[in-house]
């Protein structure tokens, strides 16, 4: 297998997700390859399941991970949309157990960040650049000149007049549940965005996530004076991101 094809795992609140990526084109190279979210999320279910990915897959070499948590040094310091249980655990060495090779695990909505800043509408971007994924939560990448700022968790900071955290009033999973026409939800997402904009001051905000794909249906809502972009990896950006997470430090471990 050429060492430039990586395996890159998005790991989400719904579903487990992976595909080979070719890193020079960071193009996806195979079909994606889905697991659903065991439930409970603990991590000995969770690493069961990332396990199906890599023997589907056949694969050995450095894997890159996404996953929906805050990551300080591998290890996961919240759990908003996965058991509570994840809360101090090493994420790598567990799912590193069950691999049996090197697992590099970063944010979910970093890694799609790093996607689209490599290889999608942020290349080249200068200045302050914003990505929110919108999914069962709501997950934040920002970029300064191209450079990630880890863990930012845009999702989680109180909107006014609500008393709770914004992907609990403008997720995608909130849409669904309370059946939320597009305009309703774009109307409360232009409301998140208005504090976005206000807090970061960003010169592009990138939505990227399952439905970014559907952005045509929410656009008309989005008042706010910064361009808003749907990715133009959509929802391949976790797995892209995750493998070229996965391949730069892999390098670096290489290199040292
Ligand atoms: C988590 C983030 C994650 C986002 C998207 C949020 O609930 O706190 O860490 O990036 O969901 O999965």
């Amino acid at each position: 297998m050429s060492k430039k094809l990586i395996l890159g795992v998005d790991v989400g609140a719904s579903g487990i997700k992976g595909a080979l990526v070719d890193m020079v084109k960071g193009k996806m190279v195979t079909e994606r390859f889905r697991v659903p979210t065991p439930s409970p999320a603990t991590p000995k279910n969770m690493a069961k399941a990332f396990k199906q990915i890599i023997e589907h897959f056949d694969y050995s070499g450095p894997i890159g991970c996404g996953f929906p948590a805050i990551i300080k040094d591998n290890v996961a310091k919240s759990a908003s949309n996965i058991d509570e249980s994840w809360i101090g655990v090493d994420i790598s060495e567990v799912f590193e157990k069950e691999a049996g090779c090197p697992v590099f695990v970063t944010n979910d909505a970093d890694a799609a960040g790093v996607a689209e800043m490599n290889f999608g509408l942020g290349k080249g971007k200068k200045g302050v650049v914003v990505l929110i994924t919108i999914g069962t939560g709501l997950g934040s990448a920002m970029f300064i000149d191209g450079k990630l700022i880890p863990n930012t968790e845009f999702g989680h900071f109180y909107l006014k007049d609500q008393s709770k955290v914004a992907e609990a009033y403008a997720a995608d999973s909130i849409r669904k549940k309370k059946d939320l026409s597009w305009s309703e939800f774009g109307k409360r997402f232009n409301e998140y965005l208005e504090v976005l904009e206000r807090i970061t001051s960003p010169n592009l905000i990138i939505l990227g996530g399952g439905s970014s794909k559907k952005f045509d249906n929410f656009k008309k809502k989005i008042k706010i004076e910064t361009e808003v972009v749907p990715a133009e990896l959509r929802n391949e950006a976790g797995i892209i991101g995750a493998a070229t997470y996965g391949y730069q430090k892999s390098k670096q471990l290489v290199t040292s």
